[in-house]
């Protein structure tokens, strides 16, 4: 039975469409069948950033109501191995999927894949509510800035509402110079107030901003410095015990990192 993460943040633009579409690349290349399912309905971007709008026909909601068929809406591409894609709609009047209509949906796909990963819409809404039912991780991503971190635990509390225990962090968009010159928190110090086990850390980079532009997750290119974070984050997900490259590791930090 695959494992259904859903990938969410109390505020907009911290990227978890990036992020959603370059781990469930890295979980891809580490061999695994991989579905990435874009539920931003009306706000999609996860085409975008896996360069597959063109191959558009159905989308999500037309599989909940019947229209089509789940394999009638899968993307694939030979550009990435073991990936597939559900889009989301873009001009229908619905913008929220039902808690049953994404109850469907995850009963149809779980079996066939090992990880589903949803990228789910910005704010605490009916969409990430549903979403949150169905799912047996969720990620909060946040940004090393108070606004975000605050509406990181807000987005924590609404999800273990809707269902979720596990609950983990992914800190995205740290920037190097400054975390050095202690303008920004560092990811100890961002571990210390969310106080939710800690998936990853992402640094700020041109190169994984650029690579969106593209239309193509820069994890695709395992030689890009960036990518080796992605991969690690996916490995951490499969379970893999890989420390945060970025800090020197305290006992206690292991215990919030990995509970042990
Ligand atoms: N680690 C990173 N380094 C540099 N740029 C990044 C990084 N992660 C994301 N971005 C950029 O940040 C912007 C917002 O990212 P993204 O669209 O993934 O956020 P989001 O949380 O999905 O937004 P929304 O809430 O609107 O759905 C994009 O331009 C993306 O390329
Ligand atoms: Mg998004």
């Amino acid at each position: 039975m695959g494992k259904i993460i859903c990938f969410v943040s109390g505020k907009g633009g911290v990227g978890k469409t990036t992020s959603v579409a370059n781990v469930g690349v890295a979980l891809a290349l580490l061999g695994n069948e991989t579905l990435v399912i874009d539920a931003d309905l009306g706000l999609r971007n996860l085409d975008l950033a896996l360069g597959l709008q063109d191959a558009v026909v159905y989308d999500l909601l037309d599989v909940s109501s019947g229209v089509c068929t789940t394999a009638e809406a899968m993307i694939h591409s030979d550009k990435y191995p073991n990936l597939w894609f559900m889009p989301a709609s873009q001009f229908k009047e619905q913008t929220t999927i039902t808690a049953e209509e994404m109850q469907l949906v995850a009963d149809l796909v779980r079996d066939t894949y090992d990880f589903i990963l949803i990228d789910c819409p910005a704010g605490l809404n009916e969409t990430v509510s549903s979403v949150g039912a169905v799912s047996d991780m969720g990620i909060i991503v946040v940004q090393p800035e108070p606004f975000s971190l605050r509406d990181g635990d807000r987005a924590a509390e609404f999800i273990a509402k809707a269902g979720i225990q596990d609950i983990r962090l992914l800190v995205n968009r740290y920037k190097k110079e400054l975390v050095q010159t202690g303008k920004m928190l560092n990811i100890l110090q961002v571990i210390e107030k969310m106080a939710i086990q800690i998936i990853g850390a992402i640094p700020d980079d041109d190169e994984v901003l650029l690579s969106g532009i593209q239309g193509e997750p820069l994890v695709i290119n395992q030689n890009a410095a960036v990518s080796k974070y992605y991969l690690d984050t996916a490995e951490r997900i499969l379970g893999k015990q890989i420390p945060l490259t970025e800090i020197q590791p305290k006992k206690s930090f292991f215990k919030k990192m990995f509970g042990k």
